[in-house]
């Protein structure tokens, strides 16, 4: 199998069998950079990253891969760059297929990202969107893989799903035959052309899917429970009040951890989490709404050993190395 010269945009546009050698690839990698044994594959080539959209994660994990296998990157955000305000998205992409090797992009319209992908002759990889968050996937799955006594994986996402990391949760499950629960109340759920498109795949892959409001009931049995943050980036604050009222029901705390039934459950998380009241929003939430001990999950659940977001988010880098190793060096 080669993915060289691929783009990577969504998770639907792989097969469950690339999306696999991508996760394997990525254990090799992790293994390989452990052992002081990697081999280098990017030497000399040059990566550009786009953020219209903050990041902590996804950029150094872009920056660190490309170092490690001897490559180089250029970060071009809005405010320093002409992307969007004097320079459309297709000829930003035209000038900077010269110019590198691959470009990364995130930002809020998936659209956007498909059209950089279709104006840019070289490898285009999906920082995050509003709709999309596939990098994510691989080092989620990567991350459960390592933790599932067996084969099987099974999870739960409990919060806002009608986003990226719940779209992406869902169809990715979907893709990869998982048994997946979708859990949020009904006005959060994901469209019914994202809960078609993982039915569809789930048909072919063997995969369970579950959307349900029951909170209970949808984590029962589940090893994995998954959250994000209620309010994403780019939406106005004014929307907390009404996810704080939807969402409380759905927060990730002990009991409803204990509801898994599960010794070995985990809690995963993509990171940012409001936990404590040690950021600006956190306390602010905290202090608006009474939610004094975290939002979206609870200080206990994330400190508590279930919690595997540092591990998680440490496997963003090998997981997006890969990404690059394999449409790059076709790998
Ligand atoms: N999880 C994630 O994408 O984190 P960043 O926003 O920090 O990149
Ligand atoms: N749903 C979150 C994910 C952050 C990685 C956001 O879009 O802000």
């Amino acid at each position: 199998m080669t993915l060289a010269g691929r783009d990577f945009l969504k998770e639907s546009d792989f097969t469950a069998d690339e999306l696999d050698h991508l996760l394997r690839l990525a254990a090799e990698l992790k293994i390989a950079k452990r052992s002081g044994a990697e081999v280098q594959r990017l030497v000399g080539r040059q990566l550009a990253l786009i953020f219209e959209k903050t990041s902590t994660r996804t950029k150094v994990s872009f920056e660190i891969a490309m170092r490690d296998q001897g490559g180089h990157v250029s970060v071009l955000d809005p405010s320093t760059s002409q992307i969007g305000h004097k320079e459309s998205v297709a000829d930003t992409a035209r000038v900077l297929a010269e110019l590198f090797d691959a470009i990364e992009y995130r930002g809020a319209d998936h659209a956007n990202l498909e059209e950089l992908a279709r104006a840019s002759s070289v490898p285009v990889y999906n920082g995050l969107t509003d709709d999309w968050h596939p990098t994510q996937m691989l080092a989620d799955f990567m991350t459960m893989r390592a933790h599932a006594p067996g084969p099987e994986i099974s999870y739960a996402y409990v919060g806002d799903a009608r986003y990226n990391m719940g779209n992406s949760l869902l169809v990715m499950g979907a893709i990869m035959g998982a048994d997946v629960r979708i859990v949020a109340p009904r006005s959060l759920w994901p469209s019914e052309a994202v809960q078609s498109l993982a039915r569809e795949r789930a048909g072919s892959s063997g995969a369970r899917i579950t959307i349900t409001d029951d909170a209970e009931a949808g984590v029962k049995g589940a090893q994995f429970v998954h959250t994000d943050i209620w309010v994403s980036m780019g939406e106005p604050a004014e929307v907390w009040a009404e996810r704080v009222a939807l969402l409380t029901p759905y927060r990730v705390d002990a009991a409803l951890m204990a509801r898994t039934e599960r010794d070995d459950a985990r809690f995963m998380h993509c990171l940012p989490a409001y936990h404590d009241q040690n950021t600006t929003v956190g306390r602010r939430v905290a202090e608006e709404f009474g939610l004094l001990d975290g939002v979206e999950v609870s200080g206990e659940v994330f400190e508590s050993e279930a919690s595997i977001v540092f591990e998680q988010a440490q496997n963003r880098m090998h997981t997006i190395k890969a990404v690059l190793v394999a449409t790059l060096a076709g790998e």
